[in-house]
């Protein structure tokens, strides 16, 4: 085995999250030698044997593999050092919203503070984390330059460039997905576009300021979750009227303009139920922004509403929830829909069975749920299932076993009516009128 990776350019990436280490063995594998930083050692600690620690990213087993073959990516939890001997660091650790949908800045602070401690002067410094437009120059920057003593611009260079991949893909997009990148100054802009062309080889879209990039990427997860909501009502009223909305949807896009999305159950994961507050919280705190939040975060009381509606009290009953997930074939929980039918479940006297196929049975226990596998003999004593996210292994469930079941709400609208109907189950969909036991 040879190893280059003395003469390679150097990266920091900070975060070894599911977008960090694919941006890191992607890196490693476009001829940078990568040093890795995480808080969490076992992450780092599977990197450096050269094993990923994320589930379901096609290529991503492979790429982190190759790199470490090549002594081309390392991990330690030792930020600063690890950033003390990289000409670009890439940041990529999250900023979430708490349960009040303030911003929770915590994490990414503390891993700044460890970029500002390890920074070398003429670094190159690239936000990748979806941020409220400004941060980038406003609050870290600033926060480098006091801790560091170091000025952006002058002694060392800033840049913002989002990452709009799509889980499951990601190394699909990276390659393929124009990379958009702001930077404080000509020379900052100009350094970080070359970096993402060498080290990922894609297209580049070069924007006047950070604080653009920052707002084209918050502005895109608006945009998602508007048209969502738009979907989500429209659906209901289709309801109302006694029409299939997935009928509507077929026959309205035929026509180039129109692109309704799908209604569903509710909106989950990383992005687009959080991003939309880096907006309301600082000043768009009116019109269809805020709205579609509201409309797409009902959906899940609105689908139990549903359920009452067809059965009666949910007291005692027991309803299996498929997919933990918040949306098919991936393991990403945060701000699942499944967790606020839970709550809500819990709340009306009901006991909450959940099935996903990627979870243990003692990581749903960790959500207060009750595992089932759909092979297990309680299936007979499951009164209400809920297809909270359709994975691909419920291509092929066997609804039989589901004897004592009266009604089978399918959050995305996934499943065969009538093949439901014929086991002498009701089904309602969302936005699709239900159908009634044969
Ligand atoms: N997941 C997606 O599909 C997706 C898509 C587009 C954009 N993004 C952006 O990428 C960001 C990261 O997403 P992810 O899916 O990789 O998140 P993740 O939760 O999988 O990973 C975050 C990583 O950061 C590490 N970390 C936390 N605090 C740290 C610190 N102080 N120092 C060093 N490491 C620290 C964690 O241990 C974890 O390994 C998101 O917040 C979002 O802005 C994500």
């Amino acid at each position: 085995m040879t190893d280059h990776s003395e003469s390679l350019p150097t990266v920091a990436v900070v975060g070894l999250g599911k977008i960090g280490l694919t941006l890191a063995a992607v890196f490693a594998n476009h001829r940078y030698n990568v040093f890795g930083a995480d808080i969490n050692p076992d992450v780092t600690a599977s990197v450096n044997q050269g094993i990923s620690h994320i589930q379901n990213e096609p290529g991503l087993d492979e790429l982190v593999w190759a790199a470490h073959q090549n002594n081309a990516l390392s991990a330690t939890t030792a930020t600063a050092e690890a950033v003390s001997q990289a000409d670009t660091i890439v940041v990529i650790v999250p900023v979430l919203t708490d349960e009040q949908n303030q911003i929770d800045y915590r994490m990414i602070d503390r891993a700044v503070e460890d970029v500002a401690n390890g920074i070398q002067k003429d670094a190159l410094v690239i936000f990748e984390t979806t941020l409220p437009p400004g941060d980038t120059e406003n609050r870290f920057g600033k926060m480098i330059k006091d801790i560091s003593g170091l000025r952006p611009g002058r002694d060392f260079d800033l840049a913002y460039s989002p990452e709009r991949v799509y889980s499951n893909q990601i190394i699909h997009d990276l390659e393929h997905y124009p990379k958009i990148v702001g930077g404080i100054n000509e020379k900052s802009l100009e350094r970080a576009a070359d970096f993402y062309k060498t080290a990922l080889g894609c297209e580049m879209i070069e924007v006047s300021s950070p604080e653009t990039a920052e707002f084209a990427k918050v502005a895109e997860c608006v945009y998602r979750d508007v048209n969502i909501a738009l979907a989500n009502e429209l659906a209901r009223f289709a309801e109302d009227k006694g029409v299939q909305m997935t009928e509507v949807i077929n026959a309205s896009n035929s026509q180039p303009y129109a692109n309704i999305h799908s209604p569903g159950i509710g909106v989950g994961g990383h992005c687009i139920p959080i991003y939309p507050y880096f907006f309301i919280n600082k000043g768009l705190s009116e019109g269809l922004t805020p709205l579609s939040r509201k409309i797409n975060d009902n959906m899940a009381d609105y689908a139990i509403t549903k359920i009452e509606e067809r059965i009666g009290s949910l007291s005692d009953k027991n309803i299996l929830i498929l997919g933990l997930s918040y949306r098919g074939n991936v393991k990403e929980p945060t701000k699942s829909t499944a967790l606020m039918l839970i709550d809500q479940l819990q709340e009306k006297g009901a006991n909450p069975f959940v099935n996903d196929p990627s979870f243990s049975d003692r990581e749903i226990r960790l959500y207060d749920a009750a595992p089932l596998a759909l092979n297990d003999q309680h299936c007979s004593e499951i009164d209400v299932v809920i297809l909270q996210a359709f994975h691909d292994a419920y291509n092929a469930i066997d609804f039989s076993h589901f004897t004592n079941c009266q009604l089978i709400l399918d959050g995305r609208n996934k499943l065969n009516q009538k093949d439901i109907n014929r086991l002498g189950i009701a089904y309602e969909g969302i936005g699709n009128e239900g159908g009634l036991p044969f």
